[in-house]
């Protein structure tokens, strides 16, 4: 099953009225970083491009480095030029762009720099709404809020102000805490945006709109049919040059503690009662406040971390985590995190939910897979061949959706094989989604938090991570397991689902939707 859409649909889809961002000026600290120029500023074009910011809009970029105009324009054109993110670079689309960008080099912790911020807005074309973007290391943060209200750029007097923050929103829960508090000095909560990409992805967002847009699966998506759920976010590649901020994080803090426990609030949560900011939140704050904090004996038999060893990966050799540069040869922290969570609520008691990431896997797929119970007899000969009922939420690559049943093999043995119904996004929306990025700053410019993080929901994040860092810290007699790089991960992560008698789905020859 492939479903397309006919030509008059994509035609009325790609008329319809573009959501437009509210004028405002966009200043971005740690603007000669690589979040904004491989990010930040490719989705902000592609936005300009597709004519969704018609109206007055300004990009000030602050950094440290002393930079003019001009240069720094350059340099935030090599990023859009080359970003994967734009499906084709016009020149003259830049050149009507780039004059819209101007630059300020300071220090964040200096109130000079937010009195020349201040300054320099007022010379700006101005609707009086101001978006702050926090894309600097997190220690910079505090310093940071603290600079626009001591220049008075948190009120809104003429306009709205609003302030995104990037991840990691802290480090366990009295980080996370702290921060809030610190932000709430300045900010009222409505006016605060704490961005996790995978949110902004199409996929993700339509995980809802697959539970809650159809009649057809939410009769089914309980303890009664499911007998367990995987969420699964494999990456090839290694740290790159960030292995000072990985050594510092690890698996558990950089995807689980956000990304993972997105996938997981998004896949359990209760239908909320409107697609607005607060009752959305609101349902997935309640699946995380469902799971009760893991003790030191539960994380001893329900995680699993482990750091990979030299291997191959696309045909390519690579070094060990502890031989990677900048990496100490002792490091403990993990490249890889698999856990169990158990969710104490009606619809889902005594259904596991588990959750593994890592580094330097088989290849890259991040998806969220729904097993359900076996038929409760068994009929048909090699009926064990099929296995049970899998829905698989694809979220990249090869973004789709397919159901994985059973059907009569054509011919005289009455016998059943594994079969799939597949829709792909490619083939019936044509070009691949869109950048999480654009999604995420266009609904911060249009003022709608439902894909960005509340304060109770990160600190709800973090009760649940902190006691497992916590325990894991503690085990310091313990040798961490390994895999080998270019595998689908450790033993260890197989044990895990072995005592329950599962088994995780195969990364190395998971093809995804769209080729099956
Ligand atoms: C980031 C993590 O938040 O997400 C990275 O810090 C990770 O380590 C990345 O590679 C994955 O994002 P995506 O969009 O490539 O799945």
């Amino acid at each position: 099953m492939s479903p397309q859409i006919d030509l008059t649909t994509r035609i009325e889809l790609s008329a319809a009225h573009l959501p437009q961002a509210d004028p405002c000026i966009l200043v971005i600290f740690g603007a000669s970083g690589d979040l904004t120029r491989r990010k930040l500023l490719p989705a902000l074009f592609h936005l300009a491009c597709e004519g969704c910011m018609a109206g007055p809009f300004q990009i000030v970029g602050i950094g440290r480095q002393p930079m003019t105009d001009d240069a720094f324009r350059d340099h935030l054109r090599e990023g859009v030029a080359h970003s994967a993110e734009i499906r084709r670079f016009d020149e003259d689309e830049w050149r009507g762009f780039a004059p819209r960008i101007t630059y300020l080099s300071g220090d964040f912790a200096d109130p000079d720099t937010h009195a020349q911020l201040a300054a320099l807005l007022d010379t700006l074309p101005d609707a009086g709404n101001r978006l702050y973007y926090l894309a600097t290391a997190p220690s910079a943060a505090p310093a940071i809020i603290h600079g626009l209200a001591g220049a008075g750029l948190n009120r809104e007097d003429k306009g709205w102000s609003r302030i995104v923050i990037e991840k990691p929103f802290g480090r366990d829960l009295a980080s996370a805490q702290a921060l809030n508090t610190t932000v709430a000095e300045a900010f009222t909560e409505r006016q605060v945006y704490r961005i996790d990409h995978y949110l902004g992805k199409e996929t993700v967002q339509n995980i809802l709109f697959f539970r809650f847009g159809n009649a057809l699966f939410e009769p089914v998506w309980n303890r009664n049919h499911v007998s367990h759920v995987e969420i699964t976010a494999a990456e090839p590649l290694g740290v790159g040059h960030r292995a000072g901020y990985y050594e510092e994080s690890g698996a558990l803090r950089d995807m689980v503690a956000n990304h993972l426990m997105q996938l997981l609030a998004l896949t359990a949560m209760e239908a909320p009662v409107a697609f607005d900011a607060d009752a959305v939140r609101d349902k997935k704050i309640e699946v995380w406040r469902s799971i009760r904090p893991m003790t030191p004996e539960e994380v001893a038999v329900r995680t699993v971390r482990a750091q990979y060893h030299a291997g191959i990966v696309d045909n390519v050799p690579v070094p060990g985590w502890r031989d990677e540069a900048n990496v100490p040869v002792d490091s403990r922290s993990e490249t890889y995190a698999a856990l169990e969570f158990r969710i104490d609520n009606w619809r889902w008691a005594g259904v596991p939910f588990y959750l593994r990431t890592g580094k330097r896997l088989a290849r890259q797929v991040t998806e969220i897979a729904v097993h359900f119970h076996h038929p409760p007899l068994s009929l048909f000969p090699h009926e064990e061949a099929v296995k049970s009922n899998v829905i698989a939420l694809r979220i990249q690559p090869d973004e789709g959706i397919s159901l994985a049943f059973g059907a009569k093999q054509p011919g005289t043995a009455r016998r059943a094989v594994p079969v799939s119904m597949d829709f792909c996004y490619r083939n019936a929306f044509g070009d691949n989604p869109p950048s999480a990025y654009a999604a995420l700053l266009l609904d911060a410019m249009r003022g709608d938090a439902t894909l960005f993080t509340r304060r109770d929901g990160v600190e709800a994040q973090w009760r649940l991570i902190t006691p497992i860092e916590e325990a894991w810290a503690a085990q310091t007699d313990h040798a961490l397991p390994g895999y080998v790089a270019g595998t689908d991960g450790p033993a260890e992560a197989d044990a895990l689902l072995a005592r329950n008698g599962h088994r995780w789905r195969p990364i190395a020859g998971n093809l995804g939707a769209c080729n099956v």
